[in-house]
């Protein structure tokens, strides 16, 4: 059978992802693999119709595609995204109907899922037939027992090909509304204080419902707001991997163009963000996607604390529960404040406006009250897996990270509690005398709440 691999590794040959992928084809050598290094060749597809047209040609000749790549920011790389967005908009989407697939990425676990959801919707929304995922934490490879898991996966795959089943669907089709936001005036403006607000956005004039949320937003705050549009920064180009980066958060683009010094002087300094853009496929365009990939400079520490963050987003978020989720997560493991989403789904231009005007008044509002909604599993886990990368394996090359970690206490190991230690021991020894443990029962629930209500009490 002829498998195309779709690399979406900026690394192209050097992938990590890409060995897993070798490890398959050394253990099925009856098939052929052939792989496109679709993210790193990424301008040359773009600009290059015949680089694209031999891509689609092996896809069509294929029994099965193959889609080999890192999780980037809960996702996958912004280049890899781009050329998802090239087949929709070229419509060539023909080319990978009923085909047979499989998403095989690597990382370090962190939000896999979520990029893995996000390729399975895609897969379907190309009409293909997904078998399956297989997330591989980047050490895998080496043990034995990881690569008994990978041939398994291997076999099933090319099982499923050669017997031509049917798979199940995890989505539906996205539904866009066909709606026109008319934006009223704002007649009560907000009074922004001394708050540096910055709006960060991808519009493009044509898309009329984002650019009016933008602007009846910017109208509802009593000063003007500081808008950058993404288009006219000079970014060179995407996350390369490189992890030049993790030893002193200095980028190997850094001078060469605006992202480094727009993040740190813009982005870092303001109170409030507010992002704003319109969904692509089943999530932002791939030009945000490059904006948070290239903030990976700053390395796995939580650089935008304490600020406020709203998004507007022009688009079925709804229905695309994944991409909320991502969106949540990355305020949460920001220890910033999400302030609110507000899109323009429902259709109704006066809700809008009311939604947007509780945003801004939200957005101040939980700024001067310093504000931060409590965590969630989001990032107590993801934190937790961080902290534990950071500590171990990755503290090379990650040294900067390790530095922040030490400062801001994130090094919360439950081992160091010797209190609940030894209140451990003592409880766990008691509970093994029959009479003590029938005693510790009926005063459980008591004792749990005991300690609350002092506080209550006080
Ligand atoms: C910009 C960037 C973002 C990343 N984001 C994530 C992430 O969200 N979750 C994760 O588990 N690993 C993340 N990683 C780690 C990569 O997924 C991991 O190193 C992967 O093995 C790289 O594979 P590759 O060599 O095939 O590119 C990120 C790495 C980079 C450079």
């Amino acid at each position: 059978m002829k498998i195309t691999v779709l690399n979406g590794s900026p690394k192209g040959r050097q992938s990590v992802t890409l060995q897993y992928v070798h490890y398959i084809q050394k253990e099925f050598p009856q098939h052929e693999l052939k792989i496109f290094h679709v993210s790193q060749r990424m301008k040359k597809i773009e600009t290059d119709d015949s680089v694209f047209q031999e891509i689609l040609d092996s896809l069509r000749t294929s029994n099965g595609i193959l889609w080999s790549s890192p999780v980037y920011y809960f996702l996958i790389p912004s280049n890899f995204k781009k050329f998802i967005e090239l087949i929709f908009e070229k419509g060539k989407d023909n080319a990978f109907l009923d085909k047979h697939t499989a998403f095989l990425s690597s990382s370090i676990h962190f939000f896999d899922h979520t990029a893995h959801n996000y390729m399975r919707g895609i897969c379907e929304d190309l009409g293909m037939r997904y078998v399956g995922s297989y997330s591989a934490e980047i050490h895998d490879l080496l043990k034995e027992k990881e690569r008994e898991r990978l041939r398994l996966f291997g076999a099933h795959f090319f099982d499923e090909i050669e017997k031509n089943t049917p798979t199940p669907k995890s989505s539906q089709p996205l539904t866009w509304r066909d709606f026109e936001y008319i934006p009223s005036e704002a007649k009560k403006k907000v009074d922004t204080g001394s708050k540096k607000i910055l709006m960060i956005t991808d519009s493009q004039n044509h898309q009329r419902n984002l650019v009016r949320m933008i602007e009846r937003l910017r109208s509802s705050f009593s000063t003007e707001i500081e808008v950058a549009n993404l288009h006219d920064l000079d970014i060179k180009g995407p996350c390369q991997g490189c992890l030049n980066c993790a030893y002193e958060n200095q980028c190997v683009y850094q001078g060469k163009d605006d992202f480094n010094e727009f993040y740190n002087t813009q982005v870092r300094t303001a109170d409030i963000l507010i992002w704003a853009g319109k969904i692509t496929d089943r999530y932002l365009s791939s030009r945000w996607k490059q904006f948070f990939d290239r903030s990976f400079f700053v390395g796995h520490a939580p650089s935008l604390r304490g600020k406020q963050i709203g998004f507007l987003i022009s688009g079925p978020l709804s229905q695309i529960p994944n991409l909320r989720q991502i969106l949540e997560a990355y305020v949460e493991m920001q220890h910033a404040n999400l302030a609110g989403i507000v899109t323009d789904e429902t259709g109704d231009s006066a809700e809008i406006d009311h939604l947007l005007e509780t945003m801004a008044g939200c957005l101040i509002r939980f700024s001067e009250d310093h504000y931060i909604q409590p965590y969630s599993f989001l990032r107590v886990g993801g934190e937790k897996l961080f902290r534990d990368q950071i500590w171990g394996h990755l503290r090379f090359p990650f040294r900067a990270d390790h530095e922040v970690y030490k400062k801001l206490g994130l090094y919360d190991f439950p081992q160091k509690d010797y209190r609940s230690r030894i209140q451990n021991s003592i409880m766990l020894s008691l509970y093994k005398i029959p009479r003590i443990r029938k005693k510790i029962n009926t005063r459980l629930k008591k004792e749990m709440v005991k300690p609350l209500q002092k506080v209550l009490e006080d």
